[in-house]
């Protein structure tokens, strides 16, 4: 039997941090309100001219590459999540096969948002287990800091999200102990307009317009409560459908990763689960929610802060737009 198995990981985050104090410069805010309601206390924005969703990705995927001793000539296929492509074609995949000494390798480029990661990993698994490849690098990059208004009415977005980068590299293995379980995938596209960004898009003749400008449309929108609610049903839910789906119970987990979309989310599945504190890792406090990156930035986060190891059952969960939302269990 071939497996797949994550053989390294990395992360890059643009070096502009922005904490709450200079959001509260540009917009009716408040550090205090954004800690209560999110648990952020700063992100980074990325910069003009130096990062783009492409070359962050390929920050990350050099990391990940020398953390599984591989070279760029290794990787068979190229995984890419991402909702801020640098272009609206082509994706970011091919951008990033062209930045490293990648061969003519296929590069696809996943559109599932906050679960993107999941989704590209369970892509990753099924090609790595009929044999196809070998060596595939998972990718999630995002710069959303150009698409939120720093000002009063995108307030209750802008505060949320973040830029940054994280990739992984899945390998094959015939080791059955140290691996991906499983992965679990779902959507509930009548809510897509709960949370989403509509314009530019192709529904209209003229995809963009002074009047779309003027209305705001060219802005994400989000529902935020309906979003919560959702997602802290969702989580819980994908995550015992993996230990179900595995014969484990919560108590077999060792470490759950969770998108890191609010912390008061986090905490509530972590109470719905009843994981203790060294159980679910959060790091949203300092990168926002940076939506396709957020889960391998966290996982390689955990790994160098030595909070999974060899043998570890680890749980990752994502939940955003579409709805969405996924989980994949591994056997570290
Ligand atoms: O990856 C998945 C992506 N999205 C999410 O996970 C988002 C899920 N939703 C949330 O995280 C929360 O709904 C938010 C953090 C977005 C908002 O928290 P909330 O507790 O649901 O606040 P709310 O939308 O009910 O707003 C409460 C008040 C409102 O004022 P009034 O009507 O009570 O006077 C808002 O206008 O807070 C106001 N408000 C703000 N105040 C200060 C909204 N945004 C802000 C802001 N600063 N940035």
């Amino acid at each position: 039997m071939i497996y797949a198995r994550i053989a390294g990981l990395g992360f890059y985050v643009p070096e502009n941090v922005i904490t709450n104090h200079d959001l509260e410069q540009l917009m009716d805010t408040s550090d205090e309100w954004i800690v209560e309601r999110s648990g952020i206390r700063e992100r980074r924005f990325f910069t003009e001219g130096k990062d783009t969703v492409a070359s962050m990705g390929a920050r990350a995927s050099e990391l990940a590459l020398q953390q599984a001793n591989l070279t760029p000539e290794d990787i068979d296929f190229i995984v890419f999540s991402t909702l801020s492509p640098d272009y609206n074609f082509p994706g970011a995949g091919v951008l990033l096969q062209r930045m490293l000494p990648f061969k003519e390798i296929g590069a696809l480029d996943v559109r599932t948002q906050c679960s993107g990661f999941v989704y590209g990993l369970s892509i990753a698994d099924q090609y790595i287990k009929t044999g196809m490849y070998k060596n595939i690098l998972v990718v999630g990059s995002e710069v959303q800091s150009n698409i939120m208004e720093l000002s009063d009415r995108g307030r209750n977005f802008a505060v949320l999200f973040g830029d940054g980068a994280g990739a992984v590299v899945v390998q094959a293995t015939e080791d059955p102990t140290r691996r991906i379980l499983s992965t679990h995938l779902h959507a509930q596209g009548e809510h897509a307009e709960m949370l989403y960004l509509e314009h530019p898009g192709s529904r209209l003749k003229d995809r963009m317009s002074t009047t779309i400008v003027e209305e705001g449309k060219h802005l994400p929108h989000m529902e935020g409560q309906a979003v919560f609610k959702h997602a802290v049903r969702r989580f819980p839910e994908v995550i015992l459908e993996a230990l179900e789906a595995n014969n484990l119970t919560i108590e077999d987990l060792d470490m759950v990763i969770p998108h890191q979309a609010n912390l008061r989310i986090t905490n509530y599945v972590q109470q719905k689960l009843a994981l203790p504190d060294d159980k679910i890792y959060s790091n949203i406090q300092r990168y926002g929610n940076t939506t396709a990156a957020s889960i391998p930035i966290a996982l390689t986060e955990a790994w160098q802060n030595g909070k999974i190891n060899q043998g570890d059952l680890v749980c990752l969960a994502a939940f955003g737009s579409g709805f969405t939302w996924a989980s994949a269990l591994l056997r570290w």
